[in-house]
Protein backbone atom coordinates (compact mmCIF):
# COMPACT_ATOMS: atom_id res chain seq x y z
CA UNK A 1 0.00 0.00 0.00
CA UNK A 2 2.75 2.12 1.56
CA UNK A 3 4.56 1.95 -2.47
CA UNK A 4 1.19 3.18 -4.28
CA UNK A 5 1.19 6.55 -1.90
CA UNK A 6 4.87 6.95 -0.74
CA UNK A 7 3.97 9.63 1.87
CA UNK A 8 2.72 11.61 -0.51
CA UNK A 9 0.80 13.51 2.26
CA UNK A 10 3.42 13.18 4.75
CA UNK A 11 2.59 15.62 7.95
CA UNK A 12 -0.48 16.94 6.42
CA UNK A 13 -3.56 18.01 8.57
CA UNK A 14 -6.80 16.37 7.35
CA UNK A 15 -9.93 16.72 8.89
CA UNK A 16 -12.43 14.33 7.20
CA UNK A 17 -16.14 15.43 7.69
CA UNK A 18 -18.76 12.16 7.23
CA UNK A 19 -22.07 13.03 7.05
CA UNK A 20 -25.16 10.69 7.25
CA UNK A 21 -24.91 8.25 4.20
CA UNK A 22 -24.86 4.45 3.80
CA UNK A 23 -21.34 5.31 1.92
CA UNK A 24 -19.98 6.35 5.71
CA UNK A 25 -18.13 3.23 5.85
CA UNK A 26 -16.03 4.13 2.56
CA UNK A 27 -14.84 6.83 4.83
CA UNK A 28 -13.25 4.53 6.86
CA UNK A 29 -11.18 3.29 3.74
CA UNK A 30 -10.78 6.78 3.36
CA UNK A 31 -8.77 7.82 6.60
CA UNK A 32 -7.25 4.52 6.28
CA UNK A 33 -5.81 5.55 2.80
CA UNK A 34 -4.57 8.72 4.02
CA UNK A 35 -3.09 7.83 7.14
CA UNK A 36 -0.75 5.27 4.84
CA UNK A 37 -0.05 8.23 2.88
CA UNK A 38 1.38 10.13 6.03
CA UNK A 39 -1.76 12.56 6.37
CA UNK A 40 -2.39 13.17 10.38
CA UNK A 41 -6.33 12.55 10.05
CA UNK A 42 -9.08 13.93 12.32
CA UNK A 43 -12.48 12.59 12.27
CA UNK A 44 -15.69 14.69 12.66
CA UNK A 45 -18.95 13.55 11.92
CA UNK A 46 -22.62 14.69 12.11
CA UNK A 47 -25.11 12.74 14.39
CA UNK A 48 -26.54 10.90 11.47
CA UNK A 49 -22.81 9.78 10.34
CA UNK A 50 -22.51 8.35 13.90
CA UNK A 51 -25.59 5.87 13.26
CA UNK A 52 -24.21 4.18 10.67
CA UNK A 53 -20.20 3.89 11.99
CA UNK A 54 -19.24 4.79 15.23
CA UNK A 55 -17.07 7.58 16.32
CA UNK A 56 -14.96 4.62 17.95
CA UNK A 57 -14.30 2.98 14.38
CA UNK A 58 -12.39 6.19 13.63
CA UNK A 59 -11.04 6.80 16.74
CA UNK A 60 -9.54 3.52 16.85
CA UNK A 61 -7.89 4.11 13.22
CA UNK A 62 -6.43 7.75 13.84
CA UNK A 63 -5.42 7.61 17.32
CA UNK A 64 -7.68 10.74 18.09
CA UNK A 65 -10.50 11.60 19.69
CA UNK A 66 -14.11 12.14 17.02
CA UNK A 67 -15.59 15.43 17.24
CA UNK A 68 -19.44 14.82 16.82
CA UNK A 69 -20.66 17.62 19.22
CA UNK A 70 -20.38 20.95 17.47
CA UNK A 71 -20.53 22.11 21.16
CA UNK A 72 -17.79 19.90 22.38
CA UNK A 73 -14.48 20.93 24.27
CA UNK A 74 -10.38 19.64 23.75
CA UNK A 75 -8.58 18.77 26.11
CA UNK A 76 -7.19 22.35 26.26
CA UNK A 77 -10.87 23.85 27.40
CA UNK A 78 -10.95 25.23 23.67
CA UNK A 79 -14.16 24.62 21.08
CA UNK A 80 -12.81 21.59 19.20
CA UNK A 81 -14.23 22.10 15.92
CA UNK A 82 -12.99 25.79 15.75
CA UNK A 83 -9.33 24.59 16.66
CA UNK A 84 -9.73 21.38 13.88
CA UNK A 85 -10.83 24.46 11.66
CA UNK A 86 -7.36 26.49 12.29
CA UNK A 87 -5.12 23.68 12.04
CA UNK A 88 -6.65 21.72 9.48
CA UNK A 89 -4.36 21.99 5.50
CA UNK A 90 -7.59 20.44 4.18
CA UNK A 91 -11.31 19.18 4.84
CA UNK A 92 -12.72 16.19 3.00
CA UNK A 93 -16.28 15.81 3.30
CA UNK A 94 -17.23 12.48 2.39
CA UNK A 95 -19.46 11.26 1.85
CA UNK A 96 -21.52 14.41 1.78
CA UNK A 97 -24.89 13.77 1.92
CA UNK A 98 -27.57 16.05 -0.29
CA UNK A 99 -28.85 17.53 2.94
CA UNK A 100 -25.14 18.71 3.87
CA UNK A 101 -24.36 20.01 0.52
CA UNK A 102 -27.37 22.24 0.85
CA UNK A 103 -26.06 23.47 4.41
CA UNK A 104 -23.22 24.43 3.27
CA UNK A 105 -24.35 25.85 0.37
CA UNK A 106 -26.35 27.88 2.75
CA UNK A 107 -24.02 28.48 5.30
CA UNK A 108 -25.92 26.82 7.89
CA UNK A 109 -23.91 25.11 10.43
CA UNK A 110 -25.84 23.06 12.51
CA UNK A 111 -23.22 20.19 13.23
CA UNK A 112 -19.58 19.85 14.02
CA UNK A 113 -18.72 19.29 9.96
CA UNK A 114 -20.63 22.19 8.60
CA UNK A 115 -19.29 24.21 11.57
CA UNK A 116 -15.77 23.31 10.86
CA UNK A 117 -15.90 23.72 7.04
CA UNK A 118 -17.61 27.09 7.19
CA UNK A 119 -14.88 28.55 9.89
CA UNK A 120 -12.10 27.05 7.64
CA UNK A 121 -9.85 28.90 5.64
CA UNK A 122 -8.71 25.55 4.26
CA UNK A 123 -9.44 24.04 0.75
CA UNK A 124 -12.51 22.17 1.02
CA UNK A 125 -12.82 19.21 -0.86
CA UNK A 126 -16.61 17.32 -0.99
CA UNK A 127 -17.25 13.96 -2.09
CA UNK A 128 -21.02 13.53 -2.74
CA UNK A 129 -22.82 10.54 -2.15
CA UNK A 130 -27.00 10.22 -2.82
CA UNK A 131 -29.27 8.27 -4.83
CA UNK A 132 -29.00 9.82 -8.65
CA UNK A 133 -32.76 11.09 -8.15
CA UNK A 134 -31.34 13.19 -5.09
CA UNK A 135 -27.92 14.08 -7.03
CA UNK A 136 -29.46 15.03 -10.44
CA UNK A 137 -32.07 17.08 -8.72
CA UNK A 138 -32.02 20.87 -10.02
CA UNK A 139 -31.75 22.15 -6.05
CA UNK A 140 -28.59 20.00 -5.50
CA UNK A 141 -27.00 20.76 -9.07
CA UNK A 142 -27.05 24.47 -7.68
CA UNK A 143 -26.01 23.87 -4.15
CA UNK A 144 -23.21 22.27 -5.90
CA UNK A 145 -22.38 25.04 -8.49
CA UNK A 146 -22.53 27.27 -5.51
CA UNK A 147 -19.88 25.24 -3.28
CA UNK A 148 -17.58 25.07 -6.52
CA UNK A 149 -18.35 29.13 -6.71
CA UNK A 150 -16.90 29.75 -3.24
CA UNK A 151 -13.90 27.18 -4.44
CA UNK A 152 -14.72 23.97 -2.90
CA UNK A 153 -12.94 20.93 -5.19
CA UNK A 154 -15.78 18.41 -5.99
CA UNK A 155 -14.71 14.64 -6.24
CA UNK A 156 -17.83 13.88 -8.62
CA UNK A 157 -20.08 10.85 -7.22
CA UNK A 158 -19.77 7.67 -9.78
CA UNK A 159 -22.20 5.60 -11.84
CA UNK A 160 -22.70 2.18 -10.23
CA UNK A 161 -25.52 0.31 -7.87
CA UNK A 162 -27.42 2.55 -5.29
CA UNK A 163 -28.59 1.59 -2.00
CA UNK A 164 -32.31 1.92 -3.46
CA UNK A 165 -30.66 -1.28 -5.51
CA UNK A 166 -30.97 0.86 -8.54
CA UNK A 167 -28.21 1.75 -10.83
CA UNK A 168 -27.36 5.63 -11.42
CA UNK A 169 -24.85 8.54 -10.93
CA UNK A 170 -24.99 9.03 -7.40
CA UNK A 171 -21.98 6.42 -5.16
CA UNK A 172 -19.34 7.90 -3.89
CA UNK A 173 -16.41 7.86 -5.67
CA UNK A 174 -14.10 5.29 -5.01
CA UNK A 175 -11.86 5.84 -1.76
CA UNK A 176 -8.57 5.24 -4.18
CA UNK A 177 -9.66 8.33 -6.28
CA UNK A 178 -10.60 10.46 -3.50
CA UNK A 179 -7.41 10.29 -1.71
CA UNK A 180 -6.05 11.08 -5.29
CA UNK A 181 -7.97 13.91 -5.18
CA UNK A 182 -6.67 14.88 -2.02
CA UNK A 183 -2.45 13.85 -3.31
CA UNK A 184 -3.66 16.89 -6.53
CA UNK A 185 -4.38 19.39 -3.95
CA UNK A 186 -1.26 19.04 -2.11
CA UNK A 187 1.45 18.12 -5.27
CA UNK A 188 3.64 20.82 -4.42
CA UNK A 189 2.79 21.80 -8.57
CA UNK A 190 0.10 20.10 -10.76
CA UNK A 191 1.53 17.83 -13.24
CA UNK A 192 0.55 20.22 -15.86
CA UNK A 193 2.04 23.24 -13.85
CA UNK A 194 3.24 25.74 -16.67
CA UNK A 195 2.18 23.61 -19.67
CA UNK A 196 -0.50 26.20 -21.71
CA UNK A 197 -3.55 23.59 -22.75
CA UNK A 198 -6.30 24.58 -25.61
CA UNK A 199 -9.00 22.38 -25.60
CA UNK A 200 -12.23 23.09 -28.09
CA UNK A 201 -15.39 22.36 -26.64
CA UNK A 202 -18.80 22.14 -28.13
CA UNK A 203 -20.99 22.06 -31.50
CA UNK A 204 -20.55 24.64 -34.60
CA UNK A 205 -23.74 26.12 -36.23
CA UNK A 206 -23.27 26.78 -39.68
CA UNK A 207 -25.64 29.46 -40.57
CA UNK A 208 -28.43 29.31 -43.24
CA UNK A 209 -29.51 32.75 -42.67
CA UNK A 210 -29.67 34.99 -40.04
CA UNK A 211 -31.80 32.99 -37.73
CA UNK A 212 -31.13 29.33 -39.05
CA UNK A 213 -28.07 26.83 -38.93
CA UNK A 214 -26.91 23.14 -39.09
CA UNK A 215 -25.47 22.50 -35.61
CA UNK A 216 -25.38 19.35 -33.52
CA UNK A 217 -26.67 17.94 -30.07
CA UNK A 218 -22.71 18.27 -29.11
CA UNK A 219 -23.31 19.95 -25.22
CA UNK A 220 -19.54 20.74 -24.59
CA UNK A 221 -19.78 19.00 -21.31
CA UNK A 222 -16.64 16.88 -22.25
CA UNK A 223 -14.39 19.64 -23.04
CA UNK A 224 -15.01 21.68 -20.33
CA UNK A 225 -14.83 18.80 -18.16
CA UNK A 226 -11.44 18.58 -20.02
CA UNK A 227 -10.29 22.45 -19.27
CA UNK A 228 -11.93 22.32 -15.97
CA UNK A 229 -9.43 19.00 -15.29
CA UNK A 230 -6.66 20.63 -16.42
CA UNK A 231 -6.93 23.91 -15.00
CA UNK A 232 -7.10 22.21 -11.75
CA UNK A 233 -3.89 20.29 -12.45
CA UNK A 234 -1.99 23.89 -13.22
CA UNK A 235 -2.03 24.44 -16.92
CA UNK A 236 -2.48 27.45 -18.40
CA UNK A 237 -5.99 26.96 -20.53
CA UNK A 238 -7.60 28.49 -23.52
CA UNK A 239 -11.30 27.22 -24.33
CA UNK A 240 -12.44 27.52 -27.74
CA UNK A 241 -16.02 27.34 -27.17
CA UNK A 242 -18.98 26.58 -29.84
CA UNK A 243 -22.47 26.19 -28.58
CA UNK A 244 -22.37 24.73 -25.37
CA UNK A 245 -24.90 24.24 -22.95
CA UNK A 246 -23.10 24.45 -19.81
CA UNK A 247 -21.01 27.79 -18.91
CA UNK A 248 -17.40 27.72 -18.87
CA UNK A 249 -14.49 26.81 -16.03
CA UNK A 250 -13.82 29.78 -14.20
CA UNK A 251 -10.74 30.54 -13.94
CA UNK A 252 -9.75 29.76 -17.61
CA UNK A 253 -9.95 32.24 -21.13
CA UNK A 254 -12.44 31.74 -23.15
CA UNK A 255 -12.46 32.20 -27.11
CA UNK A 256 -16.04 32.28 -28.52
CA UNK A 257 -15.96 30.91 -31.71
CA UNK A 258 -19.57 29.20 -32.97
CA UNK A 259 -19.09 28.94 -36.58
CA UNK A 260 -16.40 26.37 -38.21
CA UNK A 261 -15.00 29.40 -40.11
CA UNK A 262 -14.74 31.21 -36.46
CA UNK A 263 -13.10 28.33 -34.46
CA UNK A 264 -10.29 27.20 -37.33
CA UNK A 265 -9.48 31.40 -36.74
CA UNK A 266 -9.47 30.62 -32.84
CA UNK A 267 -7.16 27.65 -33.44
CA UNK A 268 -4.91 28.24 -35.85
CA UNK A 269 -4.03 31.36 -34.07
CA UNK A 270 -3.45 29.44 -30.85
CA UNK A 271 -2.22 26.44 -31.79
CA UNK A 272 1.46 27.39 -32.08
CA UNK A 273 1.85 28.79 -28.90
CA UNK A 274 0.05 25.91 -27.17
CA UNK A 275 2.10 22.81 -25.24
CA UNK A 276 -0.96 20.65 -25.69
CA UNK A 277 -4.49 20.59 -28.08
CA UNK A 278 -7.35 19.17 -27.44
CA UNK A 279 -10.51 18.53 -29.89
CA UNK A 280 -13.25 18.10 -28.03
CA UNK A 281 -15.73 19.93 -30.56
CA UNK A 282 -17.76 18.45 -32.67
CA UNK A 283 -17.03 20.64 -35.83
CA UNK A 284 -20.01 20.34 -38.41
CA UNK A 285 -18.22 18.82 -41.60
CA UNK A 286 -20.55 21.07 -44.14
CA UNK A 287 -21.72 24.48 -43.91
CA UNK A 288 -23.99 26.22 -46.78
CA UNK A 289 -22.14 27.98 -49.41
CA UNK A 290 -23.57 31.51 -49.28
CA UNK A 291 -26.16 32.31 -45.95
CA UNK A 292 -28.85 34.33 -46.96
CA UNK A 293 -28.34 37.88 -45.65
CA UNK A 294 -32.29 38.01 -44.62
CA UNK A 295 -34.60 35.17 -43.10
CA UNK A 296 -35.49 33.00 -45.82
CA UNK A 297 -39.21 33.42 -46.51
CA UNK A 298 -41.11 30.26 -46.85
CA UNK A 299 -43.30 30.63 -50.36
CA UNK A 300 -44.55 26.86 -51.00
CA UNK A 301 -41.88 25.74 -52.93
CA UNK A 302 -39.01 23.49 -51.78
CA UNK A 303 -35.30 24.84 -50.87
CA UNK A 304 -31.75 23.37 -51.57
CA UNK A 305 -29.26 24.92 -49.33
CA UNK A 306 -25.85 24.14 -51.28
CA UNK A 307 -23.07 22.81 -48.82
CA UNK A 308 -19.71 22.62 -48.88
CA UNK A 309 -17.16 20.66 -46.85
CA UNK A 310 -15.34 22.69 -43.84
CA UNK A 311 -11.66 22.92 -43.16
CA UNK A 312 -10.87 19.73 -41.34
CA UNK A 313 -9.05 21.92 -38.27
CA UNK A 314 -7.42 19.42 -36.42
CA UNK A 315 -5.77 18.12 -39.68
CA UNK A 316 -4.20 21.29 -40.54
CA UNK A 317 -2.46 21.35 -36.77
CA UNK A 318 -1.13 18.02 -37.66
CA UNK A 319 0.21 19.31 -40.48
CA UNK A 320 1.93 22.46 -38.92
CA UNK A 321 5.93 22.22 -38.41
CA UNK A 322 7.29 19.83 -35.65
CA UNK A 323 8.69 23.19 -33.73
CA UNK A 324 4.81 24.89 -33.47
CA UNK A 325 2.55 21.86 -33.62
CA UNK A 326 1.38 21.44 -30.39
CA UNK A 327 0.53 17.51 -28.51
CA UNK A 328 -2.50 16.68 -30.40
CA UNK A 329 -5.64 14.38 -29.20
CA UNK A 330 -8.71 14.62 -31.18
CA UNK A 331 -12.34 12.70 -30.12
CA UNK A 332 -14.19 10.59 -32.90
CA UNK A 333 -17.53 9.50 -32.52
CA UNK A 334 -18.27 6.35 -34.18
CA UNK A 335 -21.79 4.08 -34.58
CA UNK A 336 -19.58 1.17 -35.50
CA UNK A 337 -15.92 -0.01 -36.29
CA UNK A 338 -14.83 2.10 -33.02
CA UNK A 339 -10.88 0.66 -33.48
CA UNK A 340 -10.51 0.77 -37.04
CA UNK A 341 -12.51 4.46 -38.03
CA UNK A 342 -11.00 6.32 -34.63
CA UNK A 343 -7.23 4.87 -35.75
CA UNK A 344 -7.85 5.80 -39.04
CA UNK A 345 -8.50 9.42 -38.17
CA UNK A 346 -5.81 9.35 -36.02
CA UNK A 347 -3.22 8.54 -38.90
CA UNK A 348 -5.17 10.90 -40.94
CA UNK A 349 -5.52 13.72 -38.97
CA UNK A 350 -1.88 13.71 -38.00
CA UNK A 351 -2.85 13.24 -33.87
CA UNK A 352 -0.58 11.59 -31.42
CA UNK A 353 -3.95 10.17 -29.32
CA UNK A 354 -7.82 9.87 -30.27
CA UNK A 355 -10.43 9.92 -28.10
CA UNK A 356 -13.57 7.22 -29.48
CA UNK A 357 -16.74 6.48 -28.22
CA UNK A 358 -19.45 4.79 -30.10
CA UNK A 359 -22.75 6.67 -30.71
CA UNK A 360 -25.97 5.65 -31.45
CA UNK A 361 -26.57 2.74 -29.33
CA UNK A 362 -29.01 2.67 -26.20
CA UNK A 363 -26.42 4.83 -24.32
CA UNK A 364 -25.81 8.34 -25.89
CA UNK A 365 -22.66 10.30 -24.77
CA UNK A 366 -23.81 13.01 -26.02
CA UNK A 367 -25.32 15.80 -23.98
CA UNK A 368 -25.35 13.01 -21.06
CA UNK A 369 -22.99 14.04 -17.80
CA UNK A 370 -21.23 10.34 -18.01
CA UNK A 371 -19.11 8.90 -20.77
CA UNK A 372 -17.25 5.80 -21.70
CA UNK A 373 -14.27 6.08 -24.12
CA UNK A 374 -11.12 4.48 -25.44
CA UNK A 375 -8.01 5.98 -26.18
CA UNK A 376 -6.25 4.99 -29.15
CA UNK A 377 -2.39 5.84 -29.65
CA UNK A 378 -0.79 4.87 -32.92
CA UNK A 379 -0.38 0.94 -31.67
CA UNK A 380 -3.67 0.86 -31.09
CA UNK A 381 -6.26 0.81 -27.93
CA UNK A 382 -4.42 1.79 -24.54
CA UNK A 383 -7.60 1.92 -22.16
CA UNK A 384 -10.63 -0.17 -20.99
CA UNK A 385 -12.20 2.42 -18.52
CA UNK A 386 -15.78 1.54 -17.92
CA UNK A 387 -18.63 4.50 -18.12
CA UNK A 388 -17.38 7.35 -15.90
CA UNK A 389 -18.70 10.83 -14.94
CA UNK A 390 -17.19 13.16 -17.39
CA UNK A 391 -14.89 14.87 -15.40
CA UNK A 392 -13.25 11.45 -14.07
CA UNK A 393 -13.06 10.51 -17.73
CA UNK A 394 -10.94 13.93 -18.32
CA UNK A 395 -8.71 13.17 -14.93
CA UNK A 396 -7.98 9.98 -16.99
CA UNK A 397 -7.41 11.70 -19.82
CA UNK A 398 -5.32 13.86 -18.41
CA UNK A 399 -3.22 10.72 -16.60
CA UNK A 400 -2.77 9.11 -20.12
CA UNK A 401 -1.33 12.59 -21.85
CA UNK A 402 0.68 14.20 -19.12
CA UNK A 403 2.91 10.78 -19.75
CA UNK A 404 2.56 10.67 -23.15
CA UNK A 405 3.10 14.03 -23.70
CA UNK A 406 6.34 14.46 -21.62
CA UNK A 407 7.59 10.89 -23.35
CA UNK A 408 7.26 12.79 -26.85
CA UNK A 409 8.96 15.80 -25.41
CA UNK A 410 11.96 14.22 -23.76
CA UNK A 411 12.26 12.15 -27.09
CA UNK A 412 11.17 9.08 -25.73
CA UNK A 413 7.82 8.59 -27.99
CA UNK A 414 6.65 5.10 -27.50
CA UNK A 415 5.51 4.93 -30.90
CA UNK A 416 5.82 7.45 -33.89
CA UNK A 417 2.75 9.57 -34.06
CA UNK A 418 -0.21 9.59 -36.52
CA UNK A 419 1.21 10.16 -40.18
CA UNK A 420 0.51 12.79 -42.47
CA UNK A 421 3.25 14.83 -40.93
CA UNK A 422 5.63 12.26 -41.32
CA UNK A 423 4.66 12.59 -44.88
CA UNK A 424 3.02 8.82 -44.33
O1 LIG B 1 -13.66 13.28 -38.92
P1 LIG B 1 -14.35 13.59 -37.64
O2 LIG B 1 -15.24 14.79 -37.69
O3 LIG B 1 -15.06 12.42 -37.01
O4 LIG B 1 -13.13 13.89 -36.66
C1 LIG B 1 -13.33 14.27 -35.36
C2 LIG B 1 -12.14 15.05 -34.86
O5 LIG B 1 -11.74 16.02 -35.83
C3 LIG B 1 -12.49 15.84 -33.63
O6 LIG B 1 -11.33 15.98 -32.84
C4 LIG B 1 -12.95 17.17 -34.22
O7 LIG B 1 -12.83 18.20 -33.29
C5 LIG B 1 -11.99 17.33 -35.39
N1 LIG B 1 -12.56 18.07 -36.54
C6 LIG B 1 -11.95 19.24 -36.95
N2 LIG B 1 -12.44 19.92 -38.02
C7 LIG B 1 -13.49 19.46 -38.73
C8 LIG B 1 -14.10 18.25 -38.31
C9 LIG B 1 -13.61 17.59 -37.20
O8 LIG B 1 -10.98 19.66 -36.32
N3 LIG B 1 -13.95 20.14 -39.76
Amino acid sequence: MNDEHPASLAGRRIVVGVSGSIAAYKAVLVVRRLLEAGAIVDVAMTPAAAAFVTPLTFASLTHRPVVSDVLALDGDQQIAHIELAEAADAILLAPATANLLAELAAGLVPDAVTAIACASRAPVLVAPAMDAGMWTHPATQRNVAALRDYGYIVIEPEVGELASGLTGIGRLADPVHIVEAVERRFARSGDLEGVRVVVSAGGTREPIDPVRFIGNRSSGKMGAAIAEAARDRGASVTLVAGSMSVTPPRGVTVVEATTAAAMREAIIGAAPHADILVMAAAVADFAPVRPAKRKIKRDGSALNVELVPNPDIVAEVGEMPEDVRPFLIGFAAESDDLEANATGKLRDKGLDLIVGNVIGGPFDAIGSDENKVTVFGVEGPLTDWPMLPKRQVAERLWDLIVDRYRKARDGESPAPRGGRRSGG
